[in-house]
């Protein structure tokens, strides 16, 4: 359908990219579960070639039902297109790589995803590009930070799983002045609680592993932007080939269809548990930016319009006790990922920030007892009574 500007976030999620399918009339986008189509020739009705050329050819560089998700998400961003992948770490290292070119340089938030941080610090310079990472309290000296050949900026906030926020405002800014792309991972917030476009954002990536497809059930990713830098990106990702699936693209954009209730449900519930871990005498901090005491509040309430469903915090004691109250925990489960329907906890020193060294662990807080939470949809008084009893000792 075609979107109008002033459609609400809600009606896009359920009907921007939609497609009827002229055949059958199914108001639902089919799954054109197939790898090639006809071309050049199109197809008359008693199965005779014709000169009109198809509009697709081979699933890796293009679907119907792929198209369809790419659609929604670019009219959820506000963004002039997007193109699909088979995971976030693909749509992350297609458009970095793309966005560095040869040789190239790039400063980088510190505090990101551990998969990302693998391919910054490692991948990236094995073959001769280089990162150089900032953390909130030198976002004042990115000046010093620019080299010849830097050519992006790439953020992520609210952190994982610190719930650091960055204020992405100031660094856009500072990006354009100097001529940087400027790239964000939108995975925790989602288009729900902060649309990076309207605040200089050229490329948003996502892992819609997390809230856009928001069931735990496929690993997905996408990149949004400008027209010039999807182009650019959807070449780059038709060569690398990490193209995403029809039926992941199904399940996606099916899924996206409940984003804004599933976001905003998850939020209030978030809120809810924060409100209650900062007043529990087992819990030493709670990370969570819709808590007036954190200290990103204010930039995340002028950015954001909603705190997320992500929240960590801190229990006094050691890493078994900490591991003991997750077990004991029987709505939420203990599992790595968030952004799904259910609630999941995680110590991510174990999972997501494995791949860090102790010290660096220790340097950006994330500790032995700190806990994950993803927080799902299910009853707020539900999820905080686990919770709560979990904690008895
Ligand atoms: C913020 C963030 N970005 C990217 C990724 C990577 O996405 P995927 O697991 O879909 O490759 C994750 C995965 O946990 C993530 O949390």
């Amino acid at each position: 359908m075609e979107e109008k500007a002033e459609l609400g976030l809600g009606t896009k999620c359920v009907h921007a990219g939609e497609m009827i399918d002229r055949a059958t009339g199914s108001i639902v986008t089919p799954v054109y579960q197939n790898a090639t189509f006809l071309y050049p020739y199109g197809i008359d009705e008693n199965g005779n070639y014709t000169d009109e050329k198809a509009p697709y050819f081979y699933t890796r560089l293009g679907n119907p039902t792929v198209r369809a998700f790419e659609k929604k998400l670019s009219a959820l961003e506000g963004t002039d297109d997007a193109v699909a992948f088979s995971s976030g770490m693909a749509a992350i290292s297609t458009a970095v790589m793309e966005l560095i070119g040869e040789k190239g340089h790039m400063l980088s938030v510190r505090d990101i995803y551990g998969g990302t941080h693998s391919l910054f610090a490692g991948v990236l310079p094995r073959h001769g590009h280089e990162v150089t990472f900032f953390n909130r309290t030198k976002t004042r000296f990115l000046d010093d930070m620019l080299r010849d050949n830097t050519k992006a900026v790439y953020v992520e906030t609210p952190t994982n799983p610190t719930l650091d926020i960055y204020d992405i405002k100031e660094i856009f800014d500072f990006a354009h002045e100097h001529g940087l792309a400027t790239i964000i991972d939108n995975t925790f917030p989602t288009p729900v609680n902060m649309q990076p476009a309207s605040i200089g954002a050229d490329v948003i990536i996502h892992s819609a592993t997390k809230y856009l497809s928001g069931h735990s059930d496929v690993i997905a990713g996408v990149v949004a932007g400008k027209q010039e830098y999807v182009d650019r990106i959807r070449e780059m990702m038709t060569v690398l080939g990490g193209s995403m699936e029809p039926f992941t693209a199904f399940l996606t954009e099916r899924g996206m269809k409940t984003l804004e209730l599933r976001v905003r449900k998850s939020n209030e519930n978030a809120m809810a548990i924060a409100d209650f871990l900062s007043e529990h005498r087992r819990i030493s901090k709670v990370l969570y930016p819709g808590l007036e005491s954190h200290e990103g509040h204010e930039i995340a309430a002028r950015l954001m319009t909603g705190f997320g469903g992500v929240l960590s915090f801190e229990l006094r004691g050691r890493k078994e006790e900490a591991r003991k109250v997750m077990k004991k925990m029987k709505i939420a489960k203990v599992a790595a990922s968030l952004g799904g329907v259910e609630s999941l906890v995680t110590i991510p020193a174990d999972t997501s920030h494995r791949q860090l060294s102790a010290e660096a662990l220790k340097e950006r807080g994330i500790s032995d007892t700190l806990i994950r939470m993803s927080v799902g949809i299910e009853d707020e008084e539900d999820i905080i009574e686990d919770v709560g009893q979990a904690l008895e000792p």
